[in-house]
């Protein structure tokens, strides 16, 4: 592979015009970089399916809330899904529409809600009976009434790992299905709330229709029934979840796929009420990867270990899920061998890992990419071992912009403070 950035834009893989050992030189590593093109790409193939349809794309911000990120969806119009408020102050930051957010979470905060009813979100996605009464109460003290939709559980398997699967029966989210009905009582007696849609989402990384269609005709069993009682349902959310190729995963195509999920919601005769997708991974995943050093070479008895500049701190997607992620020298070597390491971080835990049994050519001071990062990558990343986190850069045509600096080591512990006694 020659030294350009790449990123996936209609499942191909195409090149930056910008090399990645300049971002390195001029930045420094561990570099998140991300594409633009990509970004927008991955919109566009949302937002076709939703044309000449009452249809709507709510970016799940948790997958990368960086506000050129953010930017970038609110400028081609995306609404937004949020789950803290902190999301919500970073959206309206970045110029996204806080009337066009739905705030998902199963633990929303009065301080959170108030905020969000302050900025008028367009709905809250509430999981649980207590929150409506917490919804209504907060709603009620700011002589406010609170759009709310609720999040079912439809006990769907969404095949995908089990801690990013959630629509099960057993998981946290959501209300039980079997509830729903009960709940959705509730929510229309209460004085601060007004009804307006229903929510599910059943996990993440999903790579196949059938659990979408599944869950979707449960959701919209309950809507009639809901009818029925002249509980008026008007948007229906179906959640986020919509899988990427990280190796050899085939998802469907984004337009596909949600041109199948509204067709199913015309058929069933929903056409009328608005269908609104989150999706975070799908539309950002592929349009990041991380830039990383090799520091050294350790061979050893039974493992030879690649340790590179970049660790779980920057992307905990492999020690957390044990996730791949395809990791690529920037530069090809023309001689020497591959050699099977296990690319690994310098942080202080065994589960410090990147990739496992890696077949690499490569020699201490290299550049590797490790791709398919641009999704819950910078946003899972921590402080761990003191360690800054590292700096963001969007690629736009031939221009880098840096996006977000590297922290300082200073920054990490400006909050706090020696005992006096200390002096
Ligand atoms: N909507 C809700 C209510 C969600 O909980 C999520 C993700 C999304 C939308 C967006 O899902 P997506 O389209 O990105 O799959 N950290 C894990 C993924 C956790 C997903 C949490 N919820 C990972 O790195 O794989």
């Amino acid at each position: 592979m020659t030294d350009a950035f790449f990123a996936y834009r209609d499942g191909v893989l195409h090149a930056e015009s910008v090399s990645l050992s300049t971002l390195a030189a001029r930045f420094g590593t561990p570099l998140y970089v991300y594409s633009k093109a990509a970004l927008t790409q991955a919109y566009g193939a949302y937002a076709k399916a939703c044309e000449g349809r009452n249809a709507a794309v709510h970016y799940a911000a948790k997958a990368n809330s960086n506000l050129a990120v953010l930017g970038v969806f609110a400028k081609l119009g995306a609404g937004f899904d949020i789950v803290s408020a902190g999301e919500l102050a970073r959206v309206i930051a970045a110029g996204g529409d806080p009337r066009r957010v739905v705030f998902s979470g199963v633990g929303k905060h009065a301080d959170e809600m108030r905020f969000a009813l302050e900025k008028d979100v367009f709905c809250f996605n509430v999981e649980s009976r207590p929150e409506l009464a917490r919804l209504n109460d907060v709603a009620g003290s700011m002589g406010r009434r609170a759009r709310v939709s609720l999040r079912v559980n439809p006990d769907v398997d969404a095949k995908t790992h089990p801690y990013i699967s959630t629509g099960l029966r057993g998981n946290k989210f959501g209300v039980a299905y079997e509830e729903a009905l009960a709940a959705y009582r509730e929510a229309s007696q209460l004085p601060h709330l007004e009804v307006v849609g229903i929510d599910c989402h059943i996990g993440s990384q999903i790579t196949e229709v059938s659990p979408y269609l599944d869950a979707l005709d449960k959701v919209l069993d309950l809507v009639e029934r809901l009818d029925a009682e002249n509980i008026k349902i008007h948007h229906i959310d179906v959640g986020g979840g919509l899988g990427i190729t990280y190796t050899d995963e085939t998802p469907p195509d984004i337009t596909a796929f949600a041109t199948q999920l509204l067709d199913h919601v015309a058929r069933r005769g929903h056409g009328h009420r608005q269908v609104l997708f989150e999706p975070g991974r799908s539309l950002v995943g592929n349009a990041g990867v991380l830039l990383t050093q090799v520091e050294f070479l350790k061979p050893g008895e039974t493992k030879n270990f690649a340790i590179v500049d970049a660790a779980m701190n920057d992307l905990a997607r492999p020690a957390m899920y044990e996730a791949y992620h395809g990791i690529v020298p920037v530069t090809q070597r023309d001689s020497g061998d591959s050699t099977v390491y296990d690319v690994v971080g310098p942080v202080c835990e065994s589960g410090d890992w990147l990739g496992r049994d890696r077949a690499l050519n490569v020699e201490a001071g290299d550049l590797l990419a490790i791709h398919s990062a641009g999704a819950y990558g910078f946003t899972m990343s921590s402080n761990y071992n003191t360690r800054p986190r590292a700096a963001e850069v969007m690629v736009d045509g031939d221009v880098a912009h840096l996006v977000r600096e590297r922290e300082t080591v200073e920054s990490l512990f400006a909050g706090e403070r020696l005992l006096p006694t200390n002096g």
